[in-house]
């Protein structure tokens, strides 16, 4: 049975616990909200037939409304480097700028499995610098799983990790970190580049990844992808049949400006009220009606 991401939120009682009990607000202690999901409840749910969403969040207010409305899984991703702190590419992005940013969306949730993005370079030399890294986010960012990109380069990474106990999540077709390589953000996995990303997710599987995301691949590429595996399929750009579907929440609600890439739905626009939000009170400050009485104090 398919059932929508919001009812398998409430079959792992994310939303139930969340309408019961609110947040706690300054001074008052926080309820048990029960322990955190784990990939392994993911991994569950897919084997139910149920379909689930990853979003990406990067800082914990914004962490936490994600996981009220039914978000189960938020990936911290090195997308920060784009839309955080303003790179061209995600290439730049280091450990130390995505730390801060995973330990605030761990503390800015109760349930949700928080995913830390290593970053280009902090994990492609060796299994010792990839279990180095993952330690650091697990250790001092608090998060429950990394996730890296590339195929059959990086088994040796997937399979230390996981030996280490660190649950990984693998990345095929458009990885971003490789855009100097691919020429740019284009379709990946057309013709015989597919048989070989079915090997790599094959082998992603084998070494112990507990999923896969497929980023802008042919959507009949990922249905056999998904097909084939065991381990639930994330996508991005990758057709419906995935087992689950991940967004830059900056594209997925409108913050992000202009079209942006075909496989984004828009699901809210924004940009256009938080602008008109912000001209609307300069124009109120260069006017002197901000603040009024009703805004100032005796
Ligand atoms: O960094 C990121 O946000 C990602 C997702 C788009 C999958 O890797």
């Amino acid at each position: 049975m398919i059932t929508t991401s919001g009812d398998f939120a409430r079959s792992l009682e994310i939303g139930v616990i969340m309408d019961a009990q609110p947040y706690p607000t300054a001074g008052q202690s926080a309820p048990h909200l029960g322990p955190r999901l784990t990939l392994r409840d993911l991994q569950e749910a897919t084997g139910r037939g149920e379909r689930w969403c990853m979003l990406t969040a990067y800082d914990a207010l914004t962490a936490g409304l994600f996981e009220q409305a039914g978000v189960p899984c938020l990936l911290v991703g090195d997308s920060a480097g784009m839309v955080v702190y303003g790179y061209d590419t995600t290439v730049p992005v280091t450990v130390d700028e995505l730390l801060p940013l995973v330990r605030a969306v761990v503390r800015g949730t109760r349930r949700a499995v928080v995913i830390a993005d290593l970053p280009f370079g902090s994990y492609q030399a060796s299994a010792e610098q990839a279990l180095h890294t993952a330690a650091q986010f697990m250790k001092e960012g608090g998060a429950q799983a990394v996730k890296l990109e590339g195929g059959r380069a990086v088994l040796p990474q997937v399979e230390a990790l996981c030996a280490a106990g660190i649950p990984v999540i693998g990345h095929l077709g458009l990885t971003p970190q490789s855009v100097n390589l691919l020429g740019g953000y284009r379709v990946q996995g057309r013709g015989e580049a597919g048989d070989r990303l079915i090997q790599d997710a094959k082998n992603l599987e084998a070494a112990g990844a507990s999923a896969v995301v497929l980023e802008v691949v042919p959507a009949d590429l990922a249905a056999r992808v998904s097909d084939l595996l065991t381990i639930p399929t994330i996508g991005i750009g990758a057709g419906p049949s995935t087992d689950a579907q991940v967004l830059v929440w900056q594209d997925m609600l409108g913050l992000t400006a202009g079209p942006g890439p075909k496989f984004v739905r828009r699901y809210a626009n924004l940009r256009e009220p938080i602008g008109q939000a912000i001209a609307a009170w300069t124009a109120d400050v260069a006017a002197g009606n901000y603040p009024g009485p009703e805004e100032s104090y005796n």
